[in-house]
């Protein structure tokens, strides 16, 4: 890094990907080790410890507290530190990248300005969880966070409602919590109306984390009692099939191959 670069100061958002430091991409690495400050949530500072130098300041805090995160990250970096604000997963999906430009947004800040921001990318625990199951979303697929913390119940109902419409492979992220239980129930009653009770369903604890548990299971059959925050849960589209312990959506590559064989 240049000495201008780092008088102005340097914010990065790192993604850590699901927790297996294997799947850090390098990128963030270098990164992590760049920095005079790392900022983040307890437990995903906890996660790359082991890849910090003692010189290398670390200021933590708990869950749900991202916008003060956000803005001490920017106010370090803007007083010219070299600043990483971890954040899990791809830090873009659901996570710390949004607060910082929100915050960075009010502020007035704009590409150019002080602090230098970027954004390192990671493996959501979406792709992770695809990767484990096989090939479960080859074909369209969206996500949808549960969580009506921040957007209100209405606007996610019409969002399942209009992604069983559609047809699409889900993702739910922030399916279900202490304080809330009944989103996620909600959601696979409104996905029935559409969708097979046959549908496969894989239910992802902790993934690529030493306590990963995968369990496949139906729509019908989902035991919404089985999923807590460090869960994702990935809903199947119509045909999306079994094969043992993973799951494949097609995409009509056969078909295609039957076409040109008798074309
Ligand atoms: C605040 S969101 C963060 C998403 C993250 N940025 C990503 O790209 O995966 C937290 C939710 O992501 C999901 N999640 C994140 N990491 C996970 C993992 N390792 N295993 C299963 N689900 C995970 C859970 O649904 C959890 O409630």
């Amino acid at each position: 890094m240049t000495d201008s670069k780092k008088a102005q100061g340097q914010l990065t958002i790192v993604s850590l990907g699901p927790g297996d430091l294997n799947y850090l991409a390098p990128a963030a690495r270098a990164a992590l080790q760049a920095a005079d400050v790392i900022v983040g949530y307890r437990f995903y500072v906890g996660l790359i410890r082991d890849l910090l130098a003692p010189h290398q300041q670390i200021v933590d805090s708990e869950l749900g507290e991202e916008m003060a995160r956000a803005n001490l990250a920017i106010d370090l970096a803007a007083r010219g530190q070299r600043v990483a604000l971890v954040s899990s997963g791809d830090a873009g999906v659901y996570a710390m990248a949004g607060p910082v430009f929100e915050a960075l947004a009010n502020r007035g800040w704009t590409t150019g300005s002080v602090p230098t921001v970027e954004v390192i990318p990671g493996i959501s625990a979406l792709q992770a969880a695809a990767a484990r199951l096989g090939a479960l979303i080859a074909h369209d697929f969206c996500t949808i966070s549960l969580s009506d913390l921040h957007t209100e119940w209405p606007i996610i109902a019409r969002r399942v409602e209009a992604a069983a419409v559609g047809d699409f492979v889900i993702g739910f992220y922030n399916p279900r919590s202490a304080g809330r239980h009944w989103q996620l129930a909600e959601a696979r009653r409104i996905l029935l109306t559409q969708r097979s009770a046959a549908t496969p369903v894989a239910i992802a604890r902790h993934l690529m984390r030493p306590a990963e548990q995968i369990t496949l299971t139906t729509l019908g059959e989902l035991d919404v009692e089985q999923v807590d925050m460090m869960t994702l849960v990935i809903v199947g589209n119509s045909q999306t099939v079994r094969l043992g312990a993973h799951l494949a959506t097609p995409r009509g590559y056969t078909a295609k191959i039957a076409q040109s064989v008798t074309a």
